[in-house]
């Protein structure tokens, strides 16, 4: 079975914009999300750009703020807070990776923990792992999603997670481990990741390298999860997984593109309309 993410991307998404379209009855405002991107980088334009138009479509307002690669971290820094006092915004997102003269940490530092829809402030990732009501990081709570949707059982099965990002992987892990599964967090330097592999009934890789995982890595009937989104030498878009050769032996695998991808975008409208509740019930 191949799991349709942007199928199920879609049909969240319709019913989003009729309760974002009673919320703002309710409260006489539209949820408001900015969405910040520094420099020109063709692939984090492209998220961003869907990121806006994602949320158009819920019925949100909201700004993408393109600054230009020069802007200082000071400058970036002042932007952030004027979105932190503006009372009509209810989400602030800053596109990662930034220019290597801003400190990525400063900028995730000064986001206000009750407007931050990645779930990337320091206070927020701490609430996640110690069972507290917070916001939950895009891409892992979209494959849990998923996962649920495509009737994958979690409960008592071995998931591998192969990456360990503060964005995906650890995240990732404990949100699996939350749902009772055995979780194994591996790596692009793990020793025998191919045994590791093979074992899970779960296999969720995010790596960011094409061909990561090959056939002989996976467990018959196994769910796959490709986080990965790479550009071949001749602009083709591909996973981290070997998507012929894994396909036909996996239970169930998420294509690239069309698989994660828009559940991440869908989990980050999801987060809006939380906070936007939370903010306007303080
Ligand atoms: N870059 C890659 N994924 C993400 C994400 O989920 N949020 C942000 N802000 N930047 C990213």
């Amino acid at each position: 079975m191949i799991i349709n993410g942007k199928q199920i991307a879609q049909n969240l998404k319709e019913q989003m914009r009729e309760q974002v379209a009673a919320l703002s009855a309710q409260y006489g405002r539209k949820p408001c999300l900015n969405v910040i991107i520094v420099g020109e980088n063709p692939a984090s334009l492209s998220y961003v750009k869907s990121k806006i138009k994602a949320s158009e479509y819920c019925g949100f307002d909201g700004e993408l703020i393109q600054l230009p690669e020069t802007t200082t971290q000071d400058e970036l820094l002042r932007i952030i807070r004027e979105s932190n006092e503006k009372d009509n915004v209810d989400g602030i997102l800053v596109q990662l990776p930034l220019p290597k003269h801003i400190n990525e940490q400063y900028v995730i530092n000064a986001i206000a923990p009750e407007k931050d829809v990645d779930g990337f402030h320091p206070t927020n990732v701490a609430k996640l792992w110690l069972n507290q009501q917070t916001i939950v990081p895009c891409t892992p709570l979209g494959i849990i999603t998923l996962l649920e949707h495509s009737g994958t059982p979690l409960e008592g099965r071995h998931a591998v997670v192969v990456g360990r990002s503060n964005i995906v992987g650890k995240p990732m892990a404990k949100l699996l481990l939350d749902k009772n599964c055995s979780v194994t967090i591996a790596h692009s330097r793990t020793a025998n990741l191919a045994s590791i592999c093979r074992d899970a009934d779960i296999l969720i890789v995010a790596v960011g390298r094409p061909q990561m995982i090959t056939a002989d890595m996976v467990k018959p009937g196994a769910t796959v999860i490709d986080v990965g989104i790479n550009r071949t030498s001749d602009g083709k878009l591909v996973g981290d997984v070997d998507f012929e050769s894994v396909a036909p032996i996996a239970g169930a695998i998420t294509p690239v593109p069309g698989g994660v991808g828009p559940m991440t975008i869908t989990m980050l409208m999801q987060n809006t309309i939380e906070i936007f509740i939370q903010r306007n019930n303080k």
